[in-house]
């Protein structure tokens, strides 16, 4: 099941889809993670959506593509506690959205998409852009990595968090995402990740997060399995570096028209 956005009460899922949110995690040293972003998408029908999100520079935020529902997209920067109105945050609605052109519904592949703001962050102590990874070589087996957001803190009863969380997993074998889910799992695109005791995830609420290796976004949190916590699935972001700078650099040609 996807790792989708936290709507107060009801799930938009394909079937099969599982969580995101954080759980067995502990919540983060405020403002450690000034890359964090928190995407808001407010169908004028509905609730709205909520997705993780990081910043890679001034005016370009990382997402899910399955964040991509219709709506009015406002990303929150410097935030720690979404209930409080900190000074650090910046709130600032989205121009465009640049969904990967081969992403694919049915199959939760190449599951990225790039937020560009309005108008540029200010660049604070509380709010950093974070560098890409190298597309090369890829994060091994056993690595530790984080995964952040404000996502469910357990499946139930469904609860979300204030505050940031943390939650740390380990890189797992591409045969063992292979084996264990019962989706299509495409090594060259997807990064399996979990906690091989199966009692760490992210859970839903947290798609579109950043999984940070060695300081460096090597995953966004992206599906992972209906029943159960381990593995997970991320894109895998050292593939997707080369279309990202492509996009980043034509973003930066289109001038100022406002359309989100
Ligand atoms: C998984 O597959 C990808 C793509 O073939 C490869 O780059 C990577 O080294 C493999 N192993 C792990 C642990 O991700």
């Amino acid at each position: 099941m996807l790792l989708l956005f936290l709507l107060p009460g009801a799930f938009l899922l394909p079937p099969g889809a599982r969580g995101g949110g954080i759980v067995g995690g502990r919540e983060a040293v405020p403002h450690s993670r000034p890359y964090m972003a928190f995407v808001t998408i407010k169908p004028w029908w509905a609730p709205a959506y909520h997705c993780g999100g990081f910043l890679v520079r001034e005016d370009v935020v990382v997402t899910a593509a399955h964040c991509n529902v219709k709506g009015r997209v406002t990303v929150t920067l410097g935030a720690h506690n979404l209930r409080k109105r900190e000074p650090s945050w910046q709130r600032i609605r989205a121009r465009r959205r640049v969904p990967h052109p081969q992403y694919d519904k049915r199959t939760t592949n190449n599951d990225i998409m790039l937020l560009q703001l309005r108008t540029r962050a200010a660049l604070t102590a509380w709010v950093k852009p974070i560098r890409l990874p190298a597309p090369w070589p890829a994060v091994p087996v056993g690595a530790r990595c984080w995964v952040a957001g404000w996502g469910r803190m357990r499946f139930h009863p469904p609860k979300s968090s204030a505050v940031l969380r943390e939650v740390d997993l380990a890189v797992m074998a591409n045969e063992t995402c292979e084996r264990s889910l019962t989706r299509p799992y495409y090594p060259a695109s997807m990064l399996c990740a979990g906690d091989p005791r199966g009692k760490k995830a992210s859970l839903k609420g947290d798609s579109g997060g950043p999984l940070v290796c060695a300081g460096v976004p090597q995953g966004i949190v992206s599906w992972g399995p209906a029943n159960g916590i381990s593995p997970e699935v991320y894109t895998r972001v050292s593939r997707f570096v080369p279309w990202i700078r492509r996009a980043m650099q034509r973003l930066a040609g289109l001038g100022t028209s406002p359309r989100a």
